[in-house]
């Protein structure tokens, strides 16, 4: 299915053929559509790193395994793994890697029906090589969801409306859209939907998050991006920073091992105490994006922010137990048992 034009939203003026006045209120049918990234990673491993690749080499090494990667996947197989009902809009290519991707969505409970092949760009792929110790290098093809257009989203718009939640992931990674991000943000608001986003590599800069803050309902990036956002080093000091841009929501920064802080409204500070792991630590990489799925899952069902913060805790912990972002996340209620929720 193709039904999203190719645009350079810098080019885009207006209403983006939505017409917001005339709209009303849709039904939030979905608990949250996860927007943006969606990546066969190909996990190759044992690789050597300190020994060249050369020409006619052959490492011989474990079985390859194709797992779908990116925020879409993690955040998305996540949350409907949580009990929460979840959509992903994103691109994929018109090849095997696109339609194992659809495969895996569905089984897993993902609805799909915005999850668009394009019909030139490939799947977006990254041979993941892990050599023995864990440590990861990475061959990478940008693919298909890097053509996702503010048109696109607008051209989408009432399935994205009907989401009590929108997050959006990878920002610093994103520059093509990032200008046009504020704008769809506050349309989303504007119609009932809460925002998410999250940040990835380096974090990029303030601007344009700057723009988009006082737009976001939620937003924790990792200490690593909001320490190269903001300049600062001090939790508390990097949260003034985006509570000063006018950030109406919750805010955090996530702290790896340490757990992460929360804040609800200026000047709140809630520590997060890390879970233990319930198992070996195999592969952090992810991490970040399951405690997206648990928060948004324990806002989603009403719980306080402390609480969301305590199942978005344990979806971290989980993750870091398999290999893939997804792949260690556990049923619902074995997640909160583990978050300490008792009454389970
Ligand atoms: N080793 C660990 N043991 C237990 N919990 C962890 C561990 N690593 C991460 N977590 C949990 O997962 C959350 C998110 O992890 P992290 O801070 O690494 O996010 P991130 O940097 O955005 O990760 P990524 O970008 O790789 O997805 C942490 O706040 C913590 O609660
Ligand atoms: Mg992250």
């Amino acid at each position: 299915m193709w039904g999203c034009g190719l645009y350079d939203c810098v080019n885009v003026g207006g209403k983006m053929g939505y017409d917001s006045d005339m709209a009303e209120q849709v039904e939030k049918e979905i608990d949250v559509i996860v927007a943006g990234s969606c990546v066969a990673d190909l996990v190759c491993r044992p690789v050597p790193h300190d020994i060249p690749i050369g020409e006619k080499v052959l490492h011989e090494i474990e079985p390859i395994q194709m797992i779908p990667g990116g925020i879409t996947a993690n955040a998305g197989i996540t949350l409907a793994r949580l009990g929460c009902k979840t959509s992903v809009f994103t691109y994929v290519g018109a090849d095997h890697f696109g339609r194992m991707m659809r495969v895996i969505f569905e089984e897993r409970g993902v609805d799909v029906s915005a999850m668009y092949t394009h019909p030139e760009a490939p799947t977006s792929t990254t041979a993941v090589l892990i050599s023995d110790d864990g440590e990861r290098s990475f061959l990478h093809a940008k693919g298909a969801p890097k053509l996702m257009d503010l048109r696109a989203y607008y051209k989408n718009m009432e399935q994205l409306e009907s989401a009590k939640y929108f997050l959006w992931a990878y920002y610093g990674l994103n520059p093509q859209i990032e200008g046009c991000l504020p704008k769809l943000l506050e349309e989303l608001r504007m119609r009932g939907t809460k925002t998410a986003i999250d940040a990835a590599g380096d974090g990029g800069g303030m601007k344009p998050l700057e723009e988009m803050l006082p737009h976001l309902d939620v937003y924790v990036p990792s200490y690593h991006e909001a320490k190269n956002q903001t300049g600062k080093k001090d939790v508390e000091k990097i949260l003034k920073v985006y509570r000063d841009c006018g950030a109406p929501g919750i805010l955090g920064v996530k702290l790896g091992k340490e757990g992460a802080v929360l804040s609800g409204a200026d000047g709140e500070l809630i520590e997060i105490d890390a879970v233990d792991a319930p198992g070996e630590v195999v592969d952090t990489t992810g991490a970040g994006d399951c405690f997206y799925a648990g928060l948004l899952t324990g806002l989603v069902d009403g719980y306080t922010l402390e609480g969301a913060g305590r199942l978005a805790a344990a979806a971290g912990a989980c993750a870091v137990t398999a290999l893939g972002g997804w792949c260690g996340t556990r049923a619902r209620a074995y997640t909160n048992q583990l978050a300490g929720f008792v009454d389970v």
